[in-house]
């Protein structure tokens, strides 16, 4: 069995979407041992506590240098025994200290189809509000191995999802979360859990069999 942390910072739905996929049986090789908050009052917090799961705040303002922040997060992953980092809505950067600790063991689920709507300061409804400003017509979300390059890692699992002429970015958000992102996150963790993903040249391909 291989032990997920799941980072959150905010409602947790996608934590939420995976203990339920877990109570399932869902997640083949794979169990949420942890969940880290980037803040103290996270409503994720409430659904850890309720599926039982262990929970640590980590505050990055209670550090004075990012070094130190680096050290107590890489710290909490290896008590844990963690095999693999889901960042689930985590509002805080990963260092590239973090990245290189776990080099291709990090993952993270972004609202819209990479490369749109990516990269620093688009997250959470930002995405949506820029993606009807644009005017696209299809949205969507991507499930991404983290590296060093926001939003730029090698890309896993992606969903389409269609824009209706009267969304707002809240309408937008709620259909993206649940035609894509409850759906692609569980999977591709599965997926990772049963050694199914190899990257080569900076790409995924799955192992379906
Ligand atoms: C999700 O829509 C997730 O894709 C997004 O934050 C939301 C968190 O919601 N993440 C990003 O924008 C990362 N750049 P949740 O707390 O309900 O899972």
């Amino acid at each position: 069995m291989l032990n997920i942390a799941v980072l959150v910072s905010g409602g947790g739905t996608n934590l939420q979407a995976l203990i339920d996929s877990e109570k399932r049986g869902e997640i083949i090789n794979g169990t949420i041992s942890l969940v880290i908050s980037s803040k103290p009052d996270a409503y994720a917090l409430e659904r850890a506590k309720n599926a039982g799961i262990p929970s640590r705040v980590l505050l990055r303002k209670q550090y004075a240098a990012s070094e130190d922040y680096d050290c107590a997060l890489i710290n909490l992953l290896r008590e844990y025994q963690i095999d693999l980092v889901v960042l689930a809505g985590f509002m805080t950067i990963i260092s590239d200290r973090v990245i290189a600790s776990y080099r291709n063991r990090i993952i993270n689920v972004h609202p819209s189809l990479i490369p749109a709507f990516c990269g620093e300061g688009f997250y959470g409804l930002r995405v949506h509000e820029a993606a009807l400003e644009r005017g696209v017509k299809i949205t969507g979300a991507t499930v991404h191995f983290v590296n060093e390059v926001c939003d730029g890692g090698p890309i896993i699992l992606q969903k389409a999802v269609h824009v209706a002429g009267d969304d707002t970015a809240q309408t937008l958000q709620k259909r993206v979360m649940e035609e894509a992102e409850w759906q692609l996150l569980p999977r591709a963790v599965s997926l990772f859990c049963q050694g199914k993903l190899n990257i080569t040249n900076d790409r995924v391909s799955i192992n379906e069999q």
